[in-house]
């Protein structure tokens, strides 16, 4: 196994913050800064190599050991209840998983409701805890627009500033889980690479701390 420490980070907003905070903790890659299309920066010297992943991967690298450790939502945690270790809480990418549906109208009236979302696991989940006969309709993405045009009654998607909602005459009916980042790490690297995982935890653990 390879000395370096394999850090996966999610393409995108959440992931470069999550940088500057390894950045700041000492893990840092100059390279990566530069803009572009290059999926893979490495720093001998600091030990550490960086890959940008598709946010919803990364538990996916971390489980199977392609990364050591790696910065995934808890939403997708949730989801797919990957064996890693959830070492930390960012305290970053903070959202909500919701139930929302047309504002006055919950589909009380239905036997069984139909629930559009990209996380049936979690709506199943919640609904078993509720009691609730659903349907659920399984969607990749653009999950407002399923109730507006008849396709489910509610959804159960991640609501961060509520704008989306609010543009599309959505309400919030539940709030299901408070959603954030989180440090994950691979199970054998916590015990064979336990130094440097140790590291990077305590490192980012000062930054959470710090911008709290
Ligand atoms: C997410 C989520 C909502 C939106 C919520 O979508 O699914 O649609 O962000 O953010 P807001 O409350 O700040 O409006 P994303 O942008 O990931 O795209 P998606 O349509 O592919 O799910």
């Amino acid at each position: 196994m390879s000395d370096m420490l394999n850090i996966a980070l999610p393409k995108g907003r959440l992931g470069e913050k999550a940088y500057g905070m390894l950045a700041d903790a000492g893990f840092s890659c100059p390279a990566i800064e530069e803009n572009g299309r290059k999926l893979v920066f490495e720093d001998p010297e600091a030990g550490v190599r960086f890959f940008w992943v598709k946010p919803s991967d990364v538990a996916i690298y971390v489980e199977r050991g392609a990364a050591d450790v790696g910065i995934a939502g808890k939403d997708i945690l949730l989801e797919y209840e990957p064996e890693v270790y959830e070492l930390l809480d960012l305290g970053i990418g903070k959202c909500r998983m919701a139930v929302a549906a047309p504002c006055g109208c919950r589909g009380e009236e239905r036997h069984t409701l139909r629930v559009a979302t990209k996380f049936p696991h979690i709506a199943q989940r919640y609904y078993a805890s509720t009691g609730r006969d659903i349907d659920i309709i399984r969607l990749n993405g653009s999950i407002e627009l399923a109730p507006i045009v008849g396709l489910s009654d509610v959804i159960v998607d991640i609501v961060e500033t509520g704008s989306t909602l609010r543009e599309n005459n959505l309400e919030v009916v539940d709030t299901i889980v408070p959603i954030s980042a989180r440090l994950i790490a691979n199970k054998s690297s916590f015990k064979f690479k336990h130094g440097a995982v140790e590291r990077i935890l305590s490192g980012l653990s000062r930054r959470v701390e710090e911008i709290k």
